[in-house]
């Protein structure tokens, strides 16, 4: 039986990891710190309650005093809470430096001076925009071994964060793991981000707003296999190796994407609607998980087309959940032009 701190487990992947873990080890203790900024709700965990085996703490990791104290007889630390979102980080590149690289570092110093009493595993959750834009004629992917070139305010503070949790290993012998994985989709997804915002503004009778050209290339992954991944390096990585999280789209561009979701939603391509391009827009991501495949027989599990008409599914039955949410997020893309 272990004890888990899970910071920004009221996120998106934080939320369906608590949710993953639980079911999938009823025995385990779960401790959730979550500031519950914009991104975070306390309704992405309804039906997980408050007993001997969960405990929310609302605060922040940015609170030294607090993390001192939530660490307390903890055996694993899995590390999402972050800013994520890349246009935000754009608009105000502040919070994503205080949060992702302060914050992580509050953390990794609450560890250091815990490390006498006891030994916790950190968990570093990160992303593949750390590697920066591959081409779009290319079949190259990243690997454990591509540099660090991130584009982003947003990528440049988890790549900052990602090298602070190696420097804590190198140096202080924290025992640590990084998963960088490419993009997550799926229930409790906040509809800011594109998937999301796509199938809320199609159920609202409004566009999809394609960035650009929409020959961007991400590589989609439905966020329980990103569980099941995290899942995967807790019970058997190798202390201080970091592994790549991917998905099995093979290269799907965002027009290809809203048109699936088009087609399922009985719509017509009139409905797209080119705006305003991001600034230091990456044009391709792709990611080879052979790693993490070889050495922890980790593979996804759920293909992208099936999964990304059960996430519309999802939408549709849970317009109170993300109602209140879409206000908000549609306010700041109006300021922006997108
Ligand atoms: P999210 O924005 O949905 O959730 C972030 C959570 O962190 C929220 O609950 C928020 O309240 C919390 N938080 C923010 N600041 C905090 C603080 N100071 N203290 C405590 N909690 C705080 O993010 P997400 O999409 O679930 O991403 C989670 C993690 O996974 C992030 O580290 C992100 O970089 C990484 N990641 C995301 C994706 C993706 O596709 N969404 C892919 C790869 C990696
Ligand atoms: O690659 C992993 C990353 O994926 C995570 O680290 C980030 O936290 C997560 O937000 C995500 O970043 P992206 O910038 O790739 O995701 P986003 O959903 O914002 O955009 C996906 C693509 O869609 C990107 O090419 C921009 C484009 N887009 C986005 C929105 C919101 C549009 O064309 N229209 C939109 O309305």
């Amino acid at each position: 039986m272990s004890k888990l701190l899970v910071t920004g487990g009221a996120g998106f992947i934080g939320s369906n990891f608590v949710r993953y873990w639980s079911e999938e080890h009823p025995a385990d203790e779960i401790v959730n710190l979550d500031a519950l900024t914009y991104a975070g709700n306390v309704h992405n965990l309804d039906g997980i309650t408050e007993g001997e085996n969960y405990h929310f703490i609302h605060g922040s990791i940015l609170d030294q005093k607090l993390v001192h104290r939530v660490l307390d007889n903890i055996d694993i630390v899995v590390h999402f809470a972050a800013e994520s979102h890349v246009d935000r980080s754009i608009l105000g590149p502040e919070a994503f430096v205080e949060t992702n690289v302060k914050g992580t570092f509050v953390l990794l110093e609450a560890l250091r001076q815990a490390q006498s009493k006891s030994e916790i595993h950190f968990h570093h959750i990160s992303t593949d925009e750390v590697f920066g834009s591959l081409p779009l004629d290319s079949t190259a992917k990243f690997t454990e071994a591509t540099p660090y070139q991130p584009n982003s305010p947003y990528s440049a503070s988890k790549a900052g964060s990602d090298h602070l949790v190696r420097a804590y290993h190198e140096t202080y012998k924290i025992p640590i793991t990084i998963t960088n994985c490419s993009n997550n989709f799926g229930p409790y997804q906040h509809p800011e981000k594109f998937i999301s915002r796509m199938i809320t503004n199609l159920i609202d009778g409004d566009n999809v707003k394609m960035y650009g050209d929409g020959l961007y290339v991400r590589d989609w992954l439905y966020v329980r296999d990103h569980c099941r991944a995290i899942e995967a390096v807790l019970q058997s990585g190798k202390v201080g190796e970091t592994y790549l999280v991917g998905g099995m789209t093979d290269d799907v561009n965002n027009l290809e994407v809203a048109k699936m979701l088009l087609r399922y939603l009985d719509l017509g391509e009139e409905k797209i609607q080119h705006v305003k391009d991001r600034a230091g827009h990456d044009r391709r991501y792709a990611v080879d998980w052979g790693k993490l495949q070889r050495d922890l027989g980790w593979e996804p599990e759920h293909t992208f087309a099936e999964w990304l008409e059960k996430t519309v599914d999802w939408y549709k039955t849970n317009e109170a959940w993300w109602r209140p949410l879409k206000e908000e997020a549609e306010k700041i893309y109006k300021k922006t032009g997108q």
